[in-house]
């Protein structure tokens, strides 16, 4: 059934933030209501972080577990008094001098005020200060910490733009705040803080190396390494997130590089005529070549990761169509910003990542392409 209500579109230019505007927003957020804002990484659907009520309906909105916690947003080192319980310990001061304003979130000891709706029931909560000038002027306007997920519906792929927020919860929230696109494109790097160490729970805008450069060149603490995908990662981390609606699986590298094309075409077609709809979601670089009927989208150049995470939900998006049957996305098996991006299109694919040409044979021809799509 098709809703009547549209949530209402507010266009604050960032370069110039309307003062009247941002007043407005801060006012229904510290109100109750629910409010979209933009931020550097993704949009965020913002609520009063001190308010049960409208804390509820943010789960709801997004269809989102009660164990997911929300990060909070703050404008100041002093509205992080108001989120944290104890004494902010040295280690996470340092990340914040260096990182905030930025897209780097701290899960600190909860403060006493932070309702049970925003931690899931834990003893933590996840800050973070935008460096985004309308989502900072928003929060200091509210004059409220703000709880912010992504703005999407739970599993689907974030939004960098209000009209991804519009396609996914225009029905849901009652204003969105338009900013043009998000800077990042990828979500703020979660840490948690324990001691001397620094465990990355969500690889993020902040790369693994700056996070270690800063703990070494202070001389104190240390990064715990996460290889892959990290064992205590953050709970709403699931195996399967930021997916397209069509069946999506990832490959290395090189798989494709180390694969005939007339192996591939064959292997498609002893399954059930996957080969009339599969996007090949690769590279600049090294447009593989590819059976007749396949299509290649390119993520942009290797050489230019931090535009790949700018541009990349916006290419998961687009890439659903009625003809889209099967999406293999290829990771870019990079450091740095590639951790991010890697960890995404994993998750994209339900982690269903194929290592060598033989495992994407076989997959091929085991997939039934007369099968409904999967609708998320
Ligand atoms: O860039 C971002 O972080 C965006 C913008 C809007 O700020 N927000 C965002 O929120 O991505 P969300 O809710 O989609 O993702 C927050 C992640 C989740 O994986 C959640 O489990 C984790 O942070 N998290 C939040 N609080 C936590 C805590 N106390 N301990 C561990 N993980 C936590
Ligand atoms: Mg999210």
């Amino acid at each position: 059934m098709v809703s009547e209500r549209q949530a209402e579109r507010l266009t604050i230019d960032p370069t110039a933030p309307d003062a009247e505007l941002v007043a407005m927003a801060g006012r229904a957020l510290r109100e109750g209501k629910l409010v979209a804002i933009p931020t550097e990484t993704v949009y965020g659907l913002g609520c009063n972080a001190l308010d049960a009520d409208a804390i509820r309906r943010v789960f709801t909105a997004k269809s989102r577990p009660l164990s997911d916690p929300l990060i909070v947003h703050v404008d100041s080192d002093e509205m992080v008094s108001t989120v944290v319980g104890e004494p902010v310990p040295g280690l996470a001061s340092l990340l914040m001098d260096r990182f905030w304003p930025g897209p780097l979130t701290i899960v600190l000891p909860r403060g006493a005020e932070v309702p049970d709706e925003i931690t899931g029931g834990l003893d933590t909560v996840g800050v973070r200060f935008p460096s985004h000038p309308v989502a900072s002027a928003i929060i200091t306007a509210a004059g409220v910490p703000i709880a912010a997920p992504s703005a999407n519906t739970f599993s689907h792929v974030s939004p960098t733009s209000a009209d991804h927020v519009f396609a996914d919860l225009g029905a849901e929230v009652d204003v969105i705040v338009d900013s043009g696109r998000t800077d990042k494109g990828l979500e703020s790097t979660v840490v948690s803080v324990d001691g001397d160490s620094v465990t990355v729970l969500r690889h993020g805008a902040v790369t693994e190396e700056e996070l270690a450069a800063v703990i070494a060149a202070a001389g104190t603490g240390r990064l715990v390494p996460t290889g892959g995908t990290p064992a205590n990662a953050s709970p709403g981390h699931a195996d399967r997130h930021y997916s397209p609606n069509a069946p999506t699986l990832a490959v290395l590298p090189g798989v494709l590089g180390s694969t005939d094309v007339a192996e591939l075409a064959a292997a498609a077609g002893a399954g059930t005529g996957v080969e009339a709809g599969v996007l090949y979601v690769g590279y600049d670089e090294d447009e593989p070549s590819l059976p007749a009927d396949w299509h290649f989208r390119s993520l942009g150049s290797r050489n230019d990761l931090a535009r790949v995470g700018h541009d990349l939900y916006d290419t998961l998006r687009s890439l659903d169509g009625p003809n889209v049957r099967l999406i293999i996305l290829e990771l870019t098996g990079a450091d740095g910003l590639g951790r991010a991006i890697d960890d995404r299109m994993t998750r994209a694919a339900s982690s269903v990542v194929f290592r060598d040409r033989s495992g994407l044979l076989a997959a091929l021809g085991n997939y039934d392409a007369t099968a409904d799509v999967e609708e998320v």
